[in-house]
């Protein structure tokens, strides 16, 4: 490749959930990487700072209304993204949210909650940018999964689900799309502190416990999602597809000490 296969100059991406945390980290790794971007938020008036911050780094920002458990919201969502900028080069599902509770405690809302929100929502806002896609010919579609994708935690059950469904979900689309030159990828982030997590983050011996447990001993911190996202969203993984590719520090090792030297 002659080219920089990392430049994202002229493409335009879909960040969905950027009013605050990983959505804002993975916007501002694209608009780095040269991408204008249409954001999204069930109150777009919350993202006000960050299109401001996009734009004074010299790219563009659409706040659009988006909330993953409407169906109607989804189809407006889709349409105005799309007559923004005439086209939608890269798409990153990563709107999302969490129950943590013990498998016991959780009820029937609690679980629609998160599939309705993490799994079907995925799904349906995928399928209406993905038809854009297909007919173009061309698109990267990144789905936020997480390193419960591939491990089960207690306390994390509807999650974990939601997001194993998002992995298989991932390989299923690449499979369907990828004759239409659209890649399908799942980039699953280990642990972050966000709004979503910060209660763990704020007990000292809950933090020196994960730790314990990364090989790289820390948690994700603001950048270590950029160099992924540019990643999966650029011509350099344009023959990658259905695949999931994990930022976690190690912790999807197991990190289960087999040896008693070190405990
Ligand atoms: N933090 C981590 O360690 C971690 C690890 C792996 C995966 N993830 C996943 O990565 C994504 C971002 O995580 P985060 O930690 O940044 O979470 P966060 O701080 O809670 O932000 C979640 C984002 O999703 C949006 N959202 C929530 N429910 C929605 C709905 N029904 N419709 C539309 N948008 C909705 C929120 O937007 P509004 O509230 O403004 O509408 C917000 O922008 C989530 O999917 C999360 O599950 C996080």
């Amino acid at each position: 490749m002659s080219h920089n296969a990392f430049d994202l100059s002229g493409k335009v991406a879909i960040v969905t959930g950027a009013s605050r945390g990983l959505g804002q980290q993975f916007g501002r790794a694209l608009a780095a990487a040269g991408a204008d971007l249409v954001i999204t938020s069930r109150n777009p008036e919350d993202m006000t700072d960050f299109v401001a911050e996009i734009e004074a780094g010299g790219r563009r920002a659409v706040p659009l209304a988006l909330d993953l458990r409407d169906e109607s919201s989804i189809t407006q969502f889709a349409s105005a993204a799309i007559a923004a900028y005439g086209k939608i080069d890269i798409l990153v599902n990563n709107a999302g949210c969490n129950v943590r509770k013990p498998a016991l405690e959780v009820t029937w809302d609690d679980w629609n909650l998160v599939l309705d929100t993490n799994l079907r929502g995925t799904f349906f806002v995928a399928q209406a940018i993905g038809r854009h896609m297909v007919e173009r010919g061309y698109g990267r579609i990144i789905n936020i999964g997480s390193v419960t994708s591939v491990m089960g935690y207690a306390g994390l059950a509807p999650y974990c689900a939601s997001r194993g469904g998002v992995k298989q979900l991932t390989m299923s689309l690449a499979d369907d799309w990828g004759r239409h030159g659209v890649t399908v990828n799942c980039l699953a982030p280990g642990w972050f502190r966000t709004e979503q997590n910060k209660v763990l983050y704020e007990n000292e011996q809950w933090v020196d416990y994960l730790k314990d447990r990364i090989p790289l001993r820390r948690p994700g911190q603001p950048g270590d999602l950029a160099g992924s996202v540019v990643f999966l969203a650029s011509d350099a993984s344009e023959y990658i597809t259905g695949q999931t590719l994990l930022v976690d520090g190690g912790i999807s090792t197991g990190a289960t000490k087999a040896t008693l030297d070190d405990v």
